[in-house]
């Protein structure tokens, strides 16, 4: 709609056009934050900017309704989630002879769909039944007629055939058996110091093995109920590469010295509600800083690029890596090995001073 009034009005109708429009915003928008209602408005009638997030996430919620009932998914998130609540009622002080009712039984059903599909990734359904398995054995079964039937369920389907779910014990266990630390303070801050957005690169081929160790890293970050809602998408062959690169807009001078690029992609359809719209964004961000942080130790380095919000270049990336309309690119990564005369802006950080506030009770 927007290339055809391009086309059809004279460059100068059209300057006069966005002046109006850009005058219009002015003028009503104090008017129309005057309360969360008329802003409503103001979203729905006057100004678009908002409309692909909201369809991205109503597809997202559509398509978790598909998800968490199909046997043919990799992962289901309903299971992911509850699976991770469960896990954390073993933990609980002290702990209850019985919960986790409310949602035991859809858990269970998950647990059913995945286990009957051959496409479940092995690791997460070994995950549900080991800590299923550790549920059962730790709640009071006469304490409900519900959990006796589920628990006998859960044995006889566990018996059917087990061999494509390997045993392997993945229940909560004790802080002390975490690996111990080995950086000081001084080695941690030379590491992180060893990560800056560098944006000129040798022109080599990225490894993919490295970007998957990279990668796997990466998915170790904290997650909303562990549910992981991003992928990494890897750009590096032409003339996708190009045709990606000229979308960042921030990588104006640099874009065509970039051999890799990373696009983060967030992905709504692990969520049932809403609510949750943006912990795609979240999740994902804390994922790609680790991703930056193994690269270093891998011989690459990276630069992060902005992605605004904005319905054109969203809808071409989406057009270019065939994106389902439930996934949202969150961010692009250029990687590649450095070209070590490249110069990295000194780029001040604020100071602890500025960043804290200590929240004293008075
Ligand atoms: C979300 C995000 C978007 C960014 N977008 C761009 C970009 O489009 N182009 C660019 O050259 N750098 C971009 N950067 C890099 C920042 O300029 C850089 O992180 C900042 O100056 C701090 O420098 P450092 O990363 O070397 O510590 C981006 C960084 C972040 C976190």
């Amino acid at each position: 709609m927007r290339q055809l009034i391009k086309k059809l009005l004279p460059n100068l109708l059209l300057v006069k056009l966005k002046c109006f429009i850009s005058h219009f915003h002015q003028k009503t928008q104090p008017f129309f934050a005057l309360s969360p209602f008329l802003t409503r408005l103001y979203f729905a009638f006057f100004n678009s900017a908002y409309q692909r997030e909201q369809f991205s996430t109503l597809q997202g919620m559509l398509t978790y309704n598909k998800r968490i009932k199909s046997t043919r998914e990799q992962s289901n998130p309903l299971l992911r989630r509850n699976i991770h609540r469960i896990e954390k009622g073993l933990i609980m002080r002290p702990l209850r002879e019985v919960f986790a009712l409310e949602y035991i039984e859809e858990t269970q059903k998950a647990y059913e769909l995945a286990y009957q599909s051959s496409t479940h990734q092995s690791e997460e359904l070994a995950w549900a039944k080991s800590v299923l398995t550790k549920y059962y054995e730790t709640v009071s079964l006469e304490r409900s007629s519900l959990l006796t039937r589920l628990a006998n369920e859960f044995s006889q389907l566990n018996q059917v055939d087990s061999s494509n779910v390997q045993y392997s014990n993945k229940t909560p266990y004790k802080h002390q058996e975490l690996a111990s630390n080995p950086l000081t303070f001084e080695q941690f801050s030379r590491f992180i110091d060893m990560r800056r957005s560098t944006r000129w690169f040798k022109q080599t081929p990225v490894c993919r093995n490295k970007l998957k160790q990279a990668i796997t890293l990466a998915s170790q970050a904290p997650s909303a109920c562990n549910r992981q809602p991003y992928e990494f998408y890897v750009v590096d062959q032409q003339p996708l590469l190009s045709q990606v690169s000229k979308l960042a807009i921030g990588g104006a001078g640099f874009a065509s010295n970039i051999p890799c690029l990373i696009a983060i992609i967030g992905d709504y359809s692990c969520y049932e509600h809403e609510r949750d719209r943006h912990v795609i964004y979240i999740d994902a961000s804390l994922a790609a800083m680790q991703f930056m942080q193994a690269l270093p130790t891998l011989g690459l380095a990276s630069c992060p690029m902005n992605w605004p919000e904005l319905n054109v270049i969203d809808t071409k990336i989406a057009r270019l890596l065939k994106l389902p309309n439930y996934k949202k690119t969150i961010m692009l990564i250029a990687v590649g090995e450095p070209e070590l005369d490249g110069g990295i802006p000194y780029s001040q950080k604020k100071s602890a001073e500025q960043l804290v506030h200590f929240v004293d009770t008075v």
